[in-house]
Order: C-alpha cells, then sequence, then structure tokens
C-alpha cells in the first residue's frame, strides 16, 4: 500500500479509487497549503496529486524521497519544475482533452461579457433601472469582428472554431510567434491560449499593447503571468485598449490592495475555466488513473509533453 497525498477533495468518485488500493491523505483545509504544509502533508508519499495554486519545486521533491508521480489537476503545469522533477526520477502527468471544451466555452463567456458589457449592466439592472436608454450600455459587435488567437493549442483551436458561428474573421499565431504584430494589430478581441513559459512571460506588455487598437479587448483564459498587469492596468486607464477580461491573474489570488482592481472595463473572474461537473470530474478521473499506472510500475498515459514550462 502506497501513500497518496492529494492536495484537496476532488470532485467525483475518482478519489474512492484511490483509497480502495492505497492510503490517501487529502489536504483538509479549505486553503492551500504552504509550502511547509505541503512538505509535511506529503510527507512519505509515493504519489502526490497537486493543483495549480501548489508549486513543486525541488525543495518539495528533495524531501520526498519516495515519490514517483506528481499528478497535476490540470492541463498547464508551470507550477512544477520539470527539470527538477527529472532529476528525481519522479513522473509528471496533466488532464489534457476533457477540459478543452468548458475553458473554451468559458473564453467566449468572457468575450461576450466584455462586449456587451454584461456584468456593468446586470449590476445596474439589479441596483437601478430608471428606463431603457437608447444610449444605455452601449458595447461592440462580435459577429463579423476579427479574433486573434495566441497559442493554437487544444483550448487555441476549440475558441477559434467557436467563432464562425460569429462570422468572424480569426487569425492566429503559434508558439514561433510568427505573425504576432498583424494579429495585434488587426484583431478585435485577443485571446490568449499559450502554456506560461520563459517566452510568453509578459508576452502581452507595454509594447505589444501598444501595438492593439484601442478599439481591441484582451481575454486571458490561460495563466496571468503571461499579461504585464501593470501594463495591462496603465493601458485600460488610458484607453489604449477598450477592456479586458482575465480569468486568471498573478499571484493568484489577486490581492484585494492591487492596483489592477482600479483598471476601468476589466472583468476578473477567479480561475474558472475548466470549472463544470463534467471536466472537473474528469479530470480528477484523469490524475487518479495516472497514479495508479505509477504506482503499478505502468507507462503513465498523460505525461507532460515538453519540457519548456517555468515554475512560478
Ligand atoms: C487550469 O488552469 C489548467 O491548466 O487546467
Amino acid at each position: 500500500m502506497a501513500r497518496v497525498c492529494v492536495t484537496r477533495a476532488l470532485p467525483g468518485a475518482a478519489l474512492s479509487r484511490l483509497a480502495a488500493a492505497h492510503e490517501l491523505a487529502v489536504w483538509p483545509g479549505a486553503q492551500p497549503p504552504s509550502p511547509a504544509e505541503l512538505r509535511a502533508h506529503a510527507t512519505g508519499a509515493t504519489a502526490l496529486i497537486t493543483l495549480v495554486a501548489d508549486r513543486v519545486d525541488e525543495d518539495l521533491l528533495s524531501a520526498l524521497p519516495d515519490l514517483r508521480i506528481v499528478a497535476n489537476y490540470a492541463v498547464g503545469y508551470d507550477n512544477i519544475d520539470l527539470a527538477a522533477a527529472a532529476r528525481h526520477g519522479v513522473s509528471v502527468t496533466h488532464t489534457p482533452d476533457v477540459l478543452t471544451d468548458a475553458t473554451a466555452d468559458l473564453t467566449w463567456a468572457l468575450l461576450l461579457a466584455a462586449a456587451r458589457r454584461l456584468i456593468p449592466a446586470a449590476d445596474h439592472a439589479r441596483e437601478r433601472w430608471p428606463a431603457w436608454q437608447p444610449d444605455g450600455f452601449l458595447g461592440v459587435s462580435v459577429t463579423g469582428a476579427t479574433l486573434g488567437v495566441i497559442g493554437a493549442g487544444r483550448i487555441g483551436s476549440a475558441v477559434a472554431r467557436r467563432a464562425a458561428g460569429f462570422d468572424m474573421t480569426v487569425l492566429s499565431c503559434g508558439r514561433d510567434h510568427a505573425g504576432l504584430g498583424e494579429l495585434l494589430a488587426r484583431s478585435d478581441f485577443v485571446s490568449l491560449h499559450c502554456p506560461l513559459t520563459p517566452a510568453t512571460r509578459h508576452l502581452i506588455n507595454a509594447g505589444t499593447l501598444a501595438q492593439m487598437p484601442s478599439r481591441a479587448i484582451l481575454i486571458n483564459t490561460a495563466r496571468g503571468g503571461i499579461v504585464d498587469q501593470r501594463a495591462l492596468a496603465a493601458a485600460l486607464a488610458g484607453g489604449q485598449i477598450a477592456g479586458a477580461a482575465l480569468d486568471v491573474c498573478d499571484p493568484e489570488p489577486l490581492p484585494a490592495e492591487d492596483p489592477l482592481w482600479q483598471a476601468p472595463n476589466l472583468l476578473i473572474t477567479p480561475h474558472i475555466g475548466s470549472a463544470t461537473v463534467t471536466a472537473r470530474t474528469q479530470m480528477a478521473e484523469i490524475a487518479v488513473t495516472n497514479v495508479l499506472a505509477a504506482l503499478a510500475g505502468e507507462p503513465v498515459p498523460n505525461p507532460v509533453p515538453h519540457p519548456n514550462a517555468v515554475s512560478r
């Protein structure tokens, strides 16, 4: 029987498959464990299931000599030091595919909400609604607009496919960022779907924001670190771009005193891209399946594909 540690209870019944065969320890707190708490919680673990808020680095790995696998409950894995994991002979797995549609759908929810000023309009309806106004809450057209998709992987492609229903022109750029300048200059909406790596950290910065037209709206459902948030706050305050909708921030949660909260035309949601019952349940099944495979000495079905992510 191996000791398997999980840093939060997961939706669905997947963890019961682990508990049936192994000693399962689930972090009981509502808040993520601190690095010291995580080290203590994971002591003696052979397998660890982590969330994006949990940093898996040299300190943690060197404290866990029996560890064979870290199964990240996410498709992204920038919270994990892959080089350190490789040095310690620890497999790293993630949960691709099952959250693609949920995250693409949320991207569209944010895009539409930002374009049509949905949240201020809904707040207005609830708080005070004196009369229908010909010029009340005027937004921008989504149908027929141009969508720039940065990151042409599973989620970026799913977002782009949905644009066909809105008769949009889609521009995309992939890993080499070829065509980024043209995409930024031409897009009404720019949506980020690249992983956070050294090459994409602060890809959206004062310089790239300046290449966007003043009508542009930025959507980020990827990772907060891809955007230089100070530059974004300044661009929103100065009317350099028209708005932004972020499901991810750096750090998360964004502290109450962070100046980004004061920026105009900004919508922030608390990292809910994969938050459907279906996606989160399937993510748990995948994480557990990978752990069971590793503990049985079998190849893991969902190893992370390339060693280019960085720790946050
Ligand atoms: C969530 O952010 C994920 O990477 O799955």
